[in-house]
């Protein structure tokens, strides 16, 4: 649905117009896979596939949500939301944990929650791994800002939306999803600091086509897995501890460093934390090979990072593997992997330009002829972060 048919379906729905449109895209990550919760660094761009939010203010007392892709509708009371998370999470339909979630930190974080109408839609694929979760938390949080006037900086919104997530979806993520999607800057990847908080826009190579690819194996990104192995990060950085007083991340420990220490992890933790410090350094040579416009060098990072995503850090599957292989053996690609925290959903591929369109022909083709699934394949824009507008007399902001 584009951002012009948005308000039809709002005044179908709650009778009057939205007073607030807003947008925010998924993301896709090119490389640096679990390394933000260890205050790494990634390299992430938006998409163009995107979350779009219209929404008034009520004097009806309570929050009415419209799901228009999914024909839903879920109503809550503002007091609602000073019940125990884990009741209000109850109350919630799965589909509306992202947008209630907002609400709930929105008020957590002491602003003022108005009763309101929203409705929204949403053509970031679910369970892809291309943070369609984010893209609607990101959403909701910038309609918000912009219906009462409140300026928060690009890292207030992402936590925001991070405290949304933890809550109501139960997943400990990092911040890459949702800083990317208040974040991304057009025709660049970001250069996300998660130490310090500093995001850096990256040009991408001229000439070369950025391709997501979906397995059609839904990510399982369940509490269990991914919770799982932040608590082995963790366990690293607390063994490692004993031998380095201090140490406050992986991020801190240096690939000279890990060789020595090591041997003094338990397995998996030593697997998972290898893993981390290798990434980090990759995304430190991906970034200099992107600013140098050398494709060649950042696919070679690329693979490698599948390589230790699916035997160190363990978070491939049979599917992200072969579509992997194949991508890699395809005419044009300089490098693939699977990305977002993988259990399922997508890879990304870097292609020559001229021949993504034959690039995605052929790597569907024979992904389902070797593994008898439907891949879905999309050439991606690296398009701009979150942007909201309130809409004048009928007039549509330009998003
Ligand atoms: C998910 C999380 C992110 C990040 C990635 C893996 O997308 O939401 O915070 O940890 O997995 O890199």
């Amino acid at each position: 649905m584009s951002p012009g048919e948005l308000p039809a379906q709002f005044e179908a729905t709650f009778g009057k117009k939205p007073t607030v449109l807003a947008r925010a895209p998924g993301r896709v990550n090119l490389l640096g896979e679990h390394v933000d919760y260890n205050h790494g660094l990634a390299l992430p761009c938006g998409i163009q596939l995107a979350a779009l939010v219209g929404l008034r203010e009520s004097s009806s007392g309570s929050v009415r949500l419209a799901a228009l892709d999914l024909g839903a509708e879920h109503t809550f009371q503002v007091s609602d939301l000073e019940a125990p998370t884990a009741q209000l999470r109850a109350k919630t339909p799965d589909w509306a944990r992202y947008p209630v979630g907002v609400c709930w930190a929105w008020v957590n974080s002491g602003h003022r929650l108005p009763a309101f109408d929203a409705a929204y839609t949403c053509d970031v694929p679910s369970g892809a791994g291309l943070s369609s979760s984010a893209a609607i938390e990101v959403a909701f949080a910038s309609a918000l800002c912009s219906l009462q006037a409140l300026e928060l900086s690009d890292i207030a919104l992402a936590k925001l939306c991070q405290s949304a997530e933890h809550t109501m979806a139960g997943v400990r993520s990092g911040l890459m999803d949702q800083w990317t999607s208040v974040s991304a800057v057009r025709d660049h990847a970001l250069l996300l600091d998660f130490n310090n908080l500093s995001a850096q826009p990256v040009p991408l190579p001229a000439q070369v086509s950025i391709v997501v690819a979906d397995t059609g194996v839904p990510r399982a990104l369940t509490a269990s897995a991914y919770n799982q192995r932040v608590q082995e990060c963790r366990q690293a950085v607390a063994e490692l501890r004993r031998h380095r007083d201090g140490l406050g991340s992986l991020r801190d420990i240096t690939l000279e460093e890990f060789g020595e220490l090591a041997g003094h992890l338990t397995q998996p933790a030593r697997m998972r934390a290898q893993h981390v410090v290798e990434e980090i350094e990759r995304v430190r040579q991906g970034a200099k090979a992107l600013e140098a416009d050398d494709a060649n060098e950042f696919g070679k990072l690329m693979r490698a990072s599948h390589v230790s995503l699916r035997d160190l850090f363990q978070v491939s599957g049979p599917e992200l593997d072969k579509m992997v292989e194949i991508a890699d053996q395809l005419d044009g690609a300089f490098g693939s992997r699977l990305t977002g925290a993988g259990f399922g959903g997508s890879t990304v591929s870097l292609v020559e330009r001229d021949r993504a369109g034959d690039f995605c022909d052929q790597l569907t083709r024979r992904y389902s002829a070797e593994t008898g699934k439907r891949a879905t394949t999309w050439v991606c824009q690296a398009g701009p972060g979150a942007h909201a507008d309130v809409i004048q007399q009928g007039c549509m902001p330009n998003t």
